[in-house]
């Protein structure tokens, strides 16, 4: 049997969008190993009921922790921890549980205009923790929130071969919209100076989001944030696999979806530079 402090770290999100987060912990991370979930067969989440949501966590974990014996899980998806990270906390609690939420903390640290804006998903923006963590801002910032239906969607579909100039045109188009709604950015005062990527899709878009909003906002995301403090719990644990392994080059990610397989191969290999041969197909979760 596996020492437990060598087994697998799960990572999870609906589709690809965790990919951004894995990225960032395979850099802090060099000695772990990793099993990526994407629920690509049941996204978007964004625009599901939590009631659903909830229940695509739940079985994600049991899965993860049945399957592939995982000693932690990171819930790399800002929709699903606003659902979700209760009841996994509540259902596993011995499990090292890393969650995301949008980084309005860092934003409000950063801005020097004391004007944010935050794109994320319908469900995260009208869920109860989001409500939560803007109430406990400092009122010395304004957070301008919007929630982009359709971008998780589009920007999942422009990595599928057969979709993706069709998709990525609509990835643009949706952009622009949001953005122009959010309203202006700029290091001007009255301007938005920082821009919160709060879903783990969007920045697989941020080059074209930097060009949007011009080169002197800031974009924030959580992927590094995310990784040291999965750092920080897995020592805490006494669960970091031991330095004196080697670290592999290859084999460190072995990644499943519940959806189309040709997009996930797609995307690890477009953003990890992963092998298609990483990626699998999920038994029915
Ligand atoms: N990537 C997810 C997030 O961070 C959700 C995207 C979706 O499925 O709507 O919120």
């Amino acid at each position: 049997m596996t020492a437990p402090n060598r087994a697998p770290i799960g990572v999870f999100d609906s589709g690809i969008g965790g990919l951004s987060v894995l990225q960032s912990l395979l850099t802090a991370l060099p000695h772990e190993h990793f099993v990526y979930l994407a629920d690509n067969g049941h996204a978007p989440y964004g625009e599901k009921t939590d009631l659903f949501v909830r229940q695509r966590s739940l079985a994600i974990a049991q899965h993860l922790i049945e399957q592939h014996h995982i000693k932690a899980l990171v819930v790399a998806c800002n929709t699903a921890t606003a659902a979700a990270i209760h009841e996994l906390r509540t259902h596993y609690p011995h499990l090292v549980l890393i969650g995301v939420e949008p980084a309005l903390k860092p934003a409000a640290q950063s801005t020097r205009t004391g004007r944010v804006g935050v794109m994320a998903t319908r469900g995260t923006v009208g869920s109860e923790k989001f409500a939560r963590l803007l109430a406990s801002m400092d009122p010395a910032t304004h957070f301008e929130v919007k929630a982009c239906n359709g971008l998780a969607l589009a920007i999942e579909q422009s990595t599928l071969p057969a979709h993706a100039e069709q998709a990525q045109a609509q990835v643009s188009q949706l952009l622009r919209q949001y953005i122009q709604e959010l309203g202006e950015f700029g290091s001007a005062p009255g301007q938005m100076d920082t821009l919160v990527l709060g879903c783990t899709h969007y920045v697989f878009a941020q080059e074209e989001l930097q060009q949007l909003v011009g080169g002197e906002v800031r974009l924030m995301s959580t992927g590094e944030a995310v990784a040291r403090q999965t750092h920080r719990q897995l020592e805490a644990a006494s669960l970091l696999s031991p330095q004196a392994a080697p670290a592999q080059a290859h084999g460190r990610v072995a990644l499943y979806t519940t959806g189309d397989l040709s997009g996930l191969k797609a995307a690890a290999h477009r953003w990890l530079q992963l092998p298609a041969g990483d990626c699998h197909l999920a038994s029915t979760i």
